[in-house]
């Protein structure tokens, strides 16, 4: 097993154990350092019938009260209506301040949970046990959490850091092969965004990527969760450098909610962003076409789509005026200057760009 640290500016921190079989020594690590007095295990249907009843059975094996929430699974759950009815039953079920959630499944799972936890009774710890590659090396670290509208993707949210992270790799084991190019998407943007060499040795080993397993996935693992952690640990609250993990994210989030949450994953969407956003990075001449190009064969070669879809621009300029990172009316955009780094003006990687350009890359 590999500890890893995400350390914060105030000096806080919190530690990611990583490893197989990490998930079935959770409750003894709950036991010997309590984060709650008793748990909440927030999932849902699909890791209930996988997990959660073993995760359930382990706690309580370990002495530990523990009840099972769950919901029905998707982005398309990911709003507020699931919010009220999981706390609603938490509430029935007695979980008080002194308790904590255990947030048990993928983004969908680890957005709702950590949002549940953030407010339910003005915010109580939670644990992340993430079960897929995206919400391995994205989304359980990092404390990003929000539920969707309608039309707008991860709007209502908070920043609330997790006590403690355990990933388990095993759970890889059972994830359907769309949802691991999902978790791939955001780790070839890990390459683009900040480690040339990382790209290249995922260009070289492309074929064999979605097979990989043991020690050679912790190693991948490992090297996305520093890379982010970095990120996080200099900028939590995405002042500035945090937005280049947004990379591909502003017209990925753009048509995940034009299409109503239901015809891309997050990681697929993510893909089509990259290509877009790295179309917008070489109109702005910041990046030149291979770069671009090398980007976009790794992500087609691990069967992402590049393509945006029909979509009309006007909309999609329409929900990226909505993003979180618009200011003065105008969009804001993290984007690269070549394989592994990211491009800055005036020392900030935030960037206006002017709509019309937008829809230069759109149309
Ligand atoms: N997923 C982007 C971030 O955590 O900042």
């Amino acid at each position: 097993m590999r500890k890893l640290v995400v350390k914060l500016e105030s000096g806080q921190g919190y530690p990611i154990h990583l490893g197989r079989g990490v998930l079935r020594r959770l409750p003894s690590s709950l036991r010997s350092r309590p984060v709650g007095e008793r748990y909440a295990v927030i999932t849902d249907h699909t890791v209930r019938d996988l997990y959660g009843e073993t995760v359930l059975a382990g706690l309580e094996r370990a002495g530990l009260h523990a009840r099972i929430f769950s919901f029905a699974p998707g982005e398309a759950r990911k709003n507020l209506r699931t919010v009220e009815s999981i706390a609603g039953r938490m509430l029935k079920a007695g979980i008080s301040r002194s308790d904590a959630v255990i947030a048990l499944g993928g983004g969908v799972v680890g957005d709702v949970a950590g949002y549940v936890a953030a407010s339910y009774m003005r915010g109580i710890p939670y644990i992340q046990a993430p079960t897929t590659l995206l919400s391995m090396v994205d989304s359980s670290i990092g404390g990003k959490v929000a539920v969707d509208l309608d039309s707008a993707k991860n709007i209502i949210g908070h920043f609330w850091h997790p006590s403690r992270v355990f990933i388990d790799p095993t759970c890889l084991d059972t994830l359907p092969v769309r949802q691991q190019r999902s978790g791939w998407a955001e780790i070839v943007k890990h390459g683009v965004i900040a480690d040339r060499d990382y790209f290249g040795w995922l260009e070289k080993n492309a074929a064999r990527l979605l097979r990989l397993r043991g020690k050679a996935m912790e190693d991948v693992l490992a090297r996305s969760l520093s890379i982010k952690s970095r990120i996080v640990a200099k900028d939590a609250r995405e002042a500035d450098l945090r937005m280049v993990l947004n990379y591909g994210h502003t017209i990925g989030h753009a048509i995940e909610s034009l299409t109503r949450y239901r015809k891309y994953t997050h990681g697929e969407a993510v893909a089509i962003g990259m290509n877009l956003e790295g179309r917008l990075a070489l109109l702005l001449g910041l990046w030149d076409q291979a770069d671009l190009d090398r980007q976009n064969r790794l992500l087609r070669r691990l069967r992402l789509p590049t393509r945006l879809p029909d979509l009309s621009a006007s909309k999609i300029i329409r929900s990226i005026r909505h993003d979180k990172k618009s200011s003065n009316g105008l969009p804001v955009f993290a984007l690269p200057r070549r394989i592994g780094a990211m491009a800055t003006r005036d020392g900030r990687f935030g960037l206006h760009v002017d709509p019309a350009l937008i829809k230069g890359t759109l149309t």
